[in-house]
């Protein structure tokens, strides 16, 4: 048999090969868990949501994290790229390796740093030593559409980074004791700052675009935080930028948790013989009602499953909730307008005898 042949080392040597063979051509749609057709939309969800399970703080335990997580960082850099997408189905990975280098060093700051994580709101881990900027927190307005269907928004930061400068300054300044003898069993005892001398920095503005999403059933005040965007700290790390959710009034829907409410105003012939009619959802898709009842004016009628998303569960939807308000004729009608208003209206008449006297001899 062949296999009798092969000693150990031509073994390991052949397992590294048949690995850096898979390595070198990842299958980035399997890794993101989407198919060949899958829009930017569907990639960003399933990377924000891979993302959050796959982080390596999340699982310390396991020894093959890292990796994870950077053949997730890959895949979305590549698929979230309209040009990068293109190669990679023409060719492969093999084909994005020209121009394509050097992107991975930092994999973390880069990926990480572009996304809004809820992990909870708190970064873990902090060293309280260390000295940090200020969290900014922005109100982000979203719209009651974006609420219902989601929606990526793109935000540009001016962030001011720290970059090294020529000379030095003073930095981790501290209080210390200084004790000086003044004479035999004499001393003194000063307090002064004692500074280490750090290499210079100046905060140099870059421009940075960071993603948002806006999840479906996202809630008012909820916050989107950005570990590390917030105000730089020259000795330290910086703070958090927190976008935090401000859903805009709706001209037609009001929100109550995942309710939906809206006022329909209706004719006082359709009142009182029925009527169907179309409203237009959020996403544009239309909710049919029909009516084959008097329909008092301050009227309900629940529309289960048309309301919003759940945020916790997207499959679970609200309800819509729609008050009917009736139109009556203005109050003071001369003998004219009674005529115009009520017996020329051809289309009461016609449903009244149809409705009422069950005698459809309409034209
Ligand atoms: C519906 O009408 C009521 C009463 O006028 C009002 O309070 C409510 O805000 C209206 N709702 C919408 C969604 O316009």
């Amino acid at each position: 048999m062949a296999a009798k042949g092969i000693n150990l080392p031509q073994l390991c040597c052949l397992l590294l090969s048949v690995s850096t063979a898979v390595l070198a051509g990842r299958d980035f749609y399997k890794i993101l868990g989407v198919t060949k057709s899958a829009s930017i939309r569907d990639i960003k969800k399933a990377y924000r949501k891979l993302a959050m399970q796959l982080h390596p703080d999340r699982n310390p335990d396991d020894p093959k994290a890292q990796d994870k997580f950077a053949d997730l960082g890959a895949a979305y850099e590549v698929l979230s790229d309209e040009e990068k997408r293109g190669q990679y189905d023409k060719y492969g990975e093999d084909g994005l390796k020209e121009g394509h280098h050097g992107s991975h060093n930092d994999i973390f700051s880069s990926f990480f740093g572009d996304f809004g994580f809820m992990f909870g709101g708190n970064r873990q881990q902090q060293d309280r030593n260390i000295p940090r900027g200020n969290d900014i927190t922005f109100d982000l307005e979203v719209t009651l559409e974006e609420v219902y269907s989601g929606n990526f928004v793109e935000v540009v930061r001016n962030k001011p980074v720290a970059k090294e400068a020529s000379g030095k300054r003073k930095c981790n300044c501290r209080q210390e004791m200084r004790t000086t003898q003044l004479g035999p069993g004499r001393f003194q005892m000063t307090q002064e700052m004692v500074c280490d001398e750090c290499p210079n920095v100046k905060l140099v503005n870059e421009e940075k675009t960071l993603e948002v999403e806006i999840e479906q059933g996202v809630r008012d005040d909820m916050e989107y935080p950005f570990i590390g965007e917030g105000e730089p700290h020259i000795d330290g790390e910086p703070g958090d930028l927190r976008f935090r959710i401000k859903v805009l009034k709706h001209p037609v829907f009001e929100r109550r948790g995942d309710d939906l409410y809206t006022n329909v105003t209706i004719s006082l012939v359709e009142a009182l013989v029925g009527f169907q009619m179309d409203i237009v959802h959020l996403d544009g898709h239309k909710v049919h009602i029909v009516r084959d009842k008097i329909t008092k004016p301050g009227a309900r009628m629940w529309k289960k499953g048309e309301g919003l998303p759940n945020f916790d569960n997207i499959n679970i939807r609200g309800s819509l909730i729609i008050t009917f308000d009736v139109e009556f004729p203005p109050t003071q009608l001369d003998e004219q307008q009674k005529d115009e208003q009520i017996l020329n209206d051809e289309e009461f008449l016609c449903s009244f005898r149809l409705k009422v006297l069950k005698n459809n001899n309409c034209r």
